[in-house]
């Protein structure tokens, strides 16, 4: 028979996936993607840090509180302070995982920590006693080990698995590692930490050098049965690990690496897309598993092959990762019976409250638009039918732009029945919409993030914006969907707008963790 190891999937995305500049999320939206992570069967959900924020103990919390059926793990510094925040937050999860770090190379231990290498093990030994009092389940992870000598990081993982980690974790901080090496760094760690049966390895690698998936993937080759991963590889810097690229490598390539995960696939571009509507985060039409392109065969040579015998080009099917591709659904004359049908089928409930909106924006995307498809639908739903309460409402915009006169724009606003008119200019139509707008709402957003992608294909295609705008340190993410950019944009923005009056707090500026104690 052949050999088939499961491999833990850890998820970051709400911890380190966080940490990516410009990527937080609030508390609902992580409990939503928390909840999605836990419906795709991932082992453990890595909430947060809660030491750093009373945002983050929240929302570690909450989810510890709220998520069943996968392990809730909090980070901690190997200090007793964040263990103690770590143990709280954690307390109502059905399992809890309890994950201290320290760094091990002597970069860090002489630069940033200032300590002996006798004292680090200390530390860490004591970290992971201490943590073992609220929780049997606890992860030790040498900050920054791929640049760590090796007897001595083989020393500190003997003796923190000693003190009782169940887990030993291997980073890649700096996406410093190349495959061959990091692959061999591991096999190396079972053959030389005596006690290594006592835990499972898991790893965590970085992107710096574009590596990440491919370190981690050498690492199961070579015995690390954990992977800890991002949904759409979001995290510090250049990001972490993708998971759904990980996962599907493990599955496309189960005779290669004789391992599997418990995910359930077809939930990973709902996942995806959840996550990028959350942090504001586009996801690149080329990238792996789940880009717009990814299952989309250009080459005539390519689409006949694929008619013929899908495998010819396809190493994966689309269904598999729940890609809708671009099936024709409905058209101008389908009823709201087919549009819940087919929103059910593409895995969206909605009430009827909700339903009676997406409807209303259908028939009107299906005047302007010939075909509409999955993707028109999904984006209508997410940018406008489940989001928070619509205190300002766009009524209508005229716009007068061109190469050789200043843009300016006439924008009419709805709030509580009463129309609202502002004009404006600005350096360009979108610039001049958004001053319109905070004149009339009387909020001052500073745009941070914009970008904009076509849902579908072809000239008539609907424009999806997203946007991150500070309010007043808050911040806070928007999108909106048509086949008009600028009214696209107006709506993103909007999005934004109505989040941050319904008082959705961001953390953002409100990481207040005490850095001082350079740990
Ligand atoms: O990259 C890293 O080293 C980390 C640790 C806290 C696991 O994120
Ligand atoms: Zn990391």
């Amino acid at each position: 028979m052949k050999k088939n190891d499961k491999v833990l999937i850890f998820d970051t995305t709400l911890r380190d996936g966080e940490q990516a500049p410009g990527a937080s999320m609030n508390q609902r939206e992580k409990l939503e993607v928390a909840q999605a992570l836990e419906r795709m069967g991932v082992d453990i959900i890595e909430a947060g840090f809660p030491v750093i924020s009373k945002g983050d103990f929240d929302s570690v919390n909450i989810v510890a509180k709220k998520i069943r059926n996968s392990t809730i793990a909090g980070l901690a510094r190997s200090v007793k302070k964040d263990i103690d925040a770590a143990a709280e937050a954690l307390k109502p999860a059905k399992r809890g995982r309890i994950h201290v770090f320290l760094a091990t190379s002597k970069i860090h231990i002489e630069h940033k920590l200032k300590k002996s290498p006798d004292e680090i093990v200390q530390m860490a030994v004591d970290a992971v006693k201490y943590a073992r009092n609220f929780c049997d389940d606890v992860e030790f992870s040498p900050e920054d080990a791929s640049r760590s000598e090796k007897q001595f990081l083989y020393r500190v993982l003997e003796q923190v698995i000693k003190a009782g980690a169940r887990t030993v974790n291997i980073p890649d901080t700096v996406g410093y590692a190349v495959p061959e090496q990091y692959g061999k760094l591991i096999f190396d760690i079972k053959n030389n930490v005596p006690n290594i049966n006592k835990a499972i390895i898991s790893v965590h690698c970085h992107d710096d050098l574009g590596m990440s998936v491919a370190n981690s993937l050498a690492a199961v080759k070579n015995g690390a049965r954990q992977v800890e991963c991002t949904i759409n590889g979001i995290g510090e810097r250049a990001g972490n690990a993708s998971m759904e690229e990980i996962v599907m490598a493990l599955r496309t390539r189960q005779d290669y690496f004789g391992c599997s995960t418990g995910i359930k696939t077809a939930e990973i571009c709902r996942t995806s897309r959840l996550v990028s509507k959350y942090t504001g985060f586009a996801v690149a039409p080329n990238k792996a598993i789940v880009g717009g392109n990814a299952f989309r065969h250009e080459s005539g040579i390519h689409q006949d092959g694929v008619l013929k015998e899908p495998t010819t080009y396809e190493i994966m099917r689309p269904e598999d990762v729940g890609f809708t591709g671009l099936g024709l659904v409905l058209g101008k004359h389908s009823g709201r019976a087919a549009l819940k049908s087919r929103l059910k089928e593409l895995g969206i409930e909605l009430n009827d409250q909700e339903l009676v909106k997406a409807f209303e924006r259908f028939k009107d995307l299906s005047d302007k638009k010939k075909e509409v498809f999955d993707e028109d639908l999904i984006a209508i739903v997410e940018a406008e039918v489940q989001e928070v309460k619509e205190t300002w409402a766009l009524e209508s915009l005229v716009v007068t732009s061109g190469t050789k006169i200043k843009p300016k724009v006439e924008i009419k606003l709805k709030s509580a029945g009463k129309v609202h008119v502002k004009s404006a200019t600005g350096d360009g139509p979108i610039d001049a919409c958004y001053m319109a707008v905070d004149a009339i709402t009387e909020l001052k957003g500073k745009l941070i993030n914009y970008g904009i992608q076509s849902v579908t294909q072809g000239q008539d295609a609907q424009g999806e914006v997203r946007v991150s705008v500070n309010f007043d340190g808050n911040k806070v993410t928007g999108i909106g969907a048509s086949t008009d950019v600028i009214e696209a944009s107006v709506k993103a923005y909007l999005n934004a707008v109505n989040k941050a009056c319904a008082g959705k707090k961001n953390k953002g500026a409100a990481k207040s963790v005490d850095f001082g104690l350079q740990l």
